[in-house]
């Protein structure tokens, strides 16, 4: 079965999210998913009893940090996961700065992480995707060995280029990249941790996604937004 994690970003008001939630209801298979909405709404998930997890988490443990939200914070509302790194945190708040503080904070406190690597464009257009993988898995996991990094870490493949934009890599670019994500996890880390992709997953991909064997769930932004396309998408994810 694939883990299917709906990240909601800066989308929806209070009623959007009501209306979601009954829309929802008994019609999802509540181990396959995974909600990550905004911090303000992760309780009412969390009522309804699905899994839920934060968009991130603040760097530091507590204190004057404005407008972040801490883990401990976060664990009192029943979140189960965060996302780390996600190329919207790299891009606008320099994350790739505080990576391994939050990789660090979070198997502290014992929360189950979705890591996000991905390459640029230009990345890939210089043939640099798997360097570039490396290089940010390297750079999460460094000083963070003593854990056990196998329950705790999912990766979320995701390229930049393809994020909100409808473009997917091919189906052998893909299924190449995340061989060799997984041999290098294994081989540096003896890690067999599951990979999602994610960027532009949708009703007009998912059947292409879904013949990509080494594929082990999915990060779905935009898609998952409307409670009803979303329901058709997760029954076309085995
Ligand atoms: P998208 O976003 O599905 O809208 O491309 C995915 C993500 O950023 O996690």
């Amino acid at each position: 079965m694939k883990l299917i994690c709906a990240n909601f970003k800066m989308n929806l008001l209070r009623k959007d999210i009501v209306n979601y939630l009954s829309f929802i209801e008994n019609k999802i298979d509540k181990e396959k998913v995974i909600f990550f909405p905004n911090n303000l709404f992760l309780e009412y998930f969390k009522k309804d009893n699905y899994l839920v997890g934060s968009q991130d988490i603040s760097f530091k443990d507590f204190g004057a940090v404005t407008g972040d939200t801490s883990i401990e914070q976060l664990k009192e509302l029943g979140v189960d996961y965060t996302l780390i790194g996600h190329s919207e945190r790299r891009k606008y708040f320099l994350d790739d700065n505080y990576i391994n503080q939050k990789m660090n904070l979070a198997l502290k406190n014992d929360l189950k992480i979705i890591l996000c690597i991905g390459e640029s464009l230009e990345e890939k257009d210089n043939n640099l995707t798997n360097t570039v993988l490396k290089n940010q898995l390297d750079e999460a996991l460094k000083n963070n060995l003593g854990y056990q990094l196998e329950k705790k870490l999912i990766i979320a493949y995701e390229p930049v280029w393809s994020i909100g934009t409808g473009i997917i890599p091919n189906e052998n670019e893909l299924k190449n990249t995340i061989h060799e994500l997984k041999i290098y996890l294994q081989d540096t880390y003896k890690l067999n941790s599951l990979v999602l992709y994610g960027g532009s997953v949708n009703l007009d991909n998912i059947s292409t996604l879904e013949t990509i064997d080494n594929i082990d769930g999915y990060l779905i932004g935009g898609a998952c937004l409307n409670p009803e396309n979303f329901l058709v998408l997760i029954d076309k994810i085995k």
